[in-house]
């Protein structure tokens, strides 16, 4: 089968951390043929989606004492061609956030890429319902204490209230924004201002959980089912735990709780085709369900001994044989 996959530029990616290139070398593994492309090489033409596709040859990792290796040159790409997305059994969404108006232009472009034909993953629909923030409010039996405001009187009296509590800017990723308030910080309502830009822009406050010391666990999800997870635990003084920001990995079981948040969570994410997700959980709480560009894939493959890109791509082609017959 061919699978293309829309990626930042494919040279500032890390192939021994980054999840987009673990699927491109399952795909490869495999016997399909990988193309890539890149949002701002997509377009419509004559009510198709287009994309400057070019195929990909990768030269595999290898593992090393504590990350997957890479060799310098371990891509190879060959000539590009302006082709309907249609001509892929499937296109994995793989641009990372934010989600800027470009990036929503982007969904819509792959709105036009026939679904009887290919396979997108995941779903430009799904991809513009799922805020990576606000999709988590719907499951409040997951979710730890959440508000959403601009103004500032309302979250003031919310932190005062929990005493402490995480502040998180709607769009971000990898820790970006994300700040620690605590009632009584004489910074609490300059932090407020800045981050809600003099209250233009809603922030999301959720109540500080202490097992955030322990670790946020990211747990990846095919088609609602878990299928792996990682710990990521907060180093030196800071308290986000992403690895963006330092987090160190440590392997982690999926609990009875992580599955019964994944069965809340089961059917809305394949009734909004978010095929591949990855949901954090602190303790007992789900803070964020990452859908644009989730990743984890693999630290997750090194530390456990599995290969969930394999997973991932044999599950996308026996969807599309299904779907098929
Ligand atoms: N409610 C919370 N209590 C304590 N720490 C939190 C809470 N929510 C998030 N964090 C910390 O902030 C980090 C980033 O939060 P998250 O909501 O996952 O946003 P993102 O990863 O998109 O930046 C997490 O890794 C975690 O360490
Ligand atoms: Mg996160």
């Amino acid at each position: 089968m061919k699978f293309a996959f829309i990626i930042d530029p494919i040279d500032r990616l890390d192939p021994g951390h980054d999840t987009s290139v673990a699927l491109m070398e399952a795909a490869q593994a495999l016997g399909h043929d990988v193309w890539v492309t890149q949002a701002d090489g997509l377009g419509v033409e004559g009510g198709r989606a287009m994309g400057r596709l070019q195929p990909v040859t990768l030269t595999p990792v290898e593992l090393g004492s504590d990350r997957w290796v890479a060799v310098p040159n371990w891509y190879t790409l060959g000539e590009s061609a302006y082709l309907p997305l249609e001509t892929m059994d499937a296109v994995f969404m793989r641009t990372d956030p934010p989600v800027t108006v470009p990036y929503l232009y982007t969904t819509y472009l792959l709105d036009y890429v026939d679904p009887q034909k290919t396979l997108v993953v995941n779903s430009p629909q799904g991809l513009r319902t799922a805020n990576e923030k606000m999709y988590a409010l719907q499951f409040t039996q997951a979710i730890p204490e959440t508000i959403v405001s601009r103004d500032k009187a309302v979250i003031r009296a919310t932190v005062d209230r929990w005493g402490k509590a995480v502040l998180k800017p709607l769009g971000g990723k990898a820790g970006e924004g994300i700040l620690f308030l605590e009632a009584g910080d004489r910074n609490l309502n300059s932090m407020i201002e800045i981050s809600t830009r003099q209250g233009q822009e809603p922030v999301m406050i959720q109540i500080y959980l202490p097992a955030a010391k322990d670790g946020d666990k990211r747990v990846i999800l095919l088609n609602g089912e878990p299928i792996g997870a990682v710990n990521r635990i907060p180093t030196g003084n800071e308290f986000r735990g992403n690895m963006a920001v330092g987090g160190r990995v440590a392997a982690v079981e999926i609990t009875d709780r992580d599955r019964e948040i994944c069965r809340q969570l089961a059917s809305t994410l394949r009734r909004d085709g978010l095929i591949f997700v990855g949901i954090d959980i602190i303790g007992d709480y789900l803070t964020e369900v990452n859908v644009t560009s989730p990743t984890g894939i693999r630290e997750i493959d090194r530390l456990n001994h599995v290969n969930l890109g394999q997973q991932v791509i044999e599950w996308v082609v026996s969807a599309l044989r299904e779907k098929r017959q």
